[in-house]
């Protein structure tokens, strides 16, 4: 019989806007009918300037929907997702379908849990390795989800790689276009529903390490400190390219942050290579024997640092018909 359950479809959501995006641009939008909810790009929280395709913003909503169906699954509730194949020219990216009942797995709660844990740590990491097992639960959640995460230390990518990190984070700095936006959405109160405020930031770096963080998201108010000499840099890949390969690669980012965040591991972005004028044609060339790169991930082991606010999932959900979900 079926029965309506809009608490679970409500909780569902707000799993869902915990999704980490550039910037905390929070570039998604619901809408919510009977069995169906729709995941919308919202264009006028792309980043013109660091994000002109849209490609983060497409990697943002893909995390929401890896949340969004993680957290109905943990409720007992099955789903599946269409992912549109024409998502760069429409704004609908995806369509999640109720479906039925399902059991939850010990691994669905644990990530479900871990989604109000997850966050970006921008402070120096410890020099405490990563261990092959929690190498291993990486690798698997990426490939569970039909992605590939990638070592960098393992394929031989490594120096290239943190090479264009660093080339790419001084050409930003100095870009006075990407600055301005950069300042829009940083540096903000904590209680600000979007943007990174300044207790996200971290320390300044007293000597250059082998990667570069944003500056545009250093705390220059507090003393400058040490950075792990060789952190664990992993890139996640799909086979395929193009707007819904984004949209899959971010429900892969998702699972993989999710379990490092499980696996007790601090992770961040370095996205600016994909930003930067003179290195994105050269990262994705670096990664083009495996497929299309989507992001790189520096990952290990960090004290928590503070979670940052959201939107409340009613503010960027339209319900047209009441949510509806199969009851036991
Ligand atoms: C596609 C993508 C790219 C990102 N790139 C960076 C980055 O280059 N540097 C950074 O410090 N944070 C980056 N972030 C992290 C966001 O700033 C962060 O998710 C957002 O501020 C919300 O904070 P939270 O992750 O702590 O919840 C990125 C996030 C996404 C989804």
């Amino acid at each position: 019989m079926n029965g309506f359950l809009p608490l679970v479809v409500d909780q569902a959501l707000a799993a869902a806007v915990r999704a980490p995006s550039p910037q905390n641009t929070q570039p998604w939008r619901f809408v919510v009918d009977g069995p169906r909810i729709d995941v919308w790009l919202d264009r006028d929280r792309v980043l013109a300037v660091a994000d002109p395709a849209g490609r983060e913003a497409r990697l943002s909503c893909g995390a929401a929907i890896g949340n969004l169906t993680l957290a109905l699954r943990v409720n007992g509730v099955r789903s599946r997702v269409r992912i549109l194949p024409d998502a760069a020219e429409h704004d609908l990216l995806a369509v999640v379908s109720i479906e039925g009942n399902t059991r939850p797995s010990t691994l669905d709660r644990r990530l479900t849990e871990a989604i109000y844990r997850r966050h970006t740590n921008r402070r120096p990491l410890s020099e405490r390795e990563v261990p092959a097992s929690a190498r291993a639960s990486l690798r698997s959640a990426a490939l569970g989800e039909g992605g590939q995460l990638e070592f960098l230390d393992a394929s031989g990518r490594y120096a290239q790689v943190s090479a264009l990190v660093r080339r790419a984070e001084t050409e930003l700095a100095t870009d006075p276009d990407f600055r301005a936006e950069a300042a829009q959405w940083t540096g903000r109160s904590a209680d600000c529903p979007d943007g990174v405020p300044t207790t996200g930031f971290g320390p300044p770096a007293d000597v250059p390490g082998v990667v570069s963080l944003r500056s545009s998201h250093e705390n220059r108010s507090i003393p400058p400190r040490q950075f792990e000499q060789d952190p664990v840099l992993a890139a996640v890949l799909t086979r395929d390219q193009g707007a819904a390969a984004d949209v899959r690669g971010g429900m892969i980012m998702e699972r993989v942050l999710l379990t490092a965040t499980a696996e007790g591991l601090a992770t961040s972005f370095l996205s600016q290579p994909f930003e930067a004028r003179s290195t994105r044609a050269r990262l994705l060339a670096a990664f083009r024997d495996l497929g299309q790169v989507h992001t790189l991930l520096r990952i290990g082991y960090g004290l928590p640092t503070r979670m940052t606010a959201r939107r409340p999932a009613p503010e960027v959900t339209t319900v047209r018909s009441a949510p509806k979900v199969p009851a036991w």
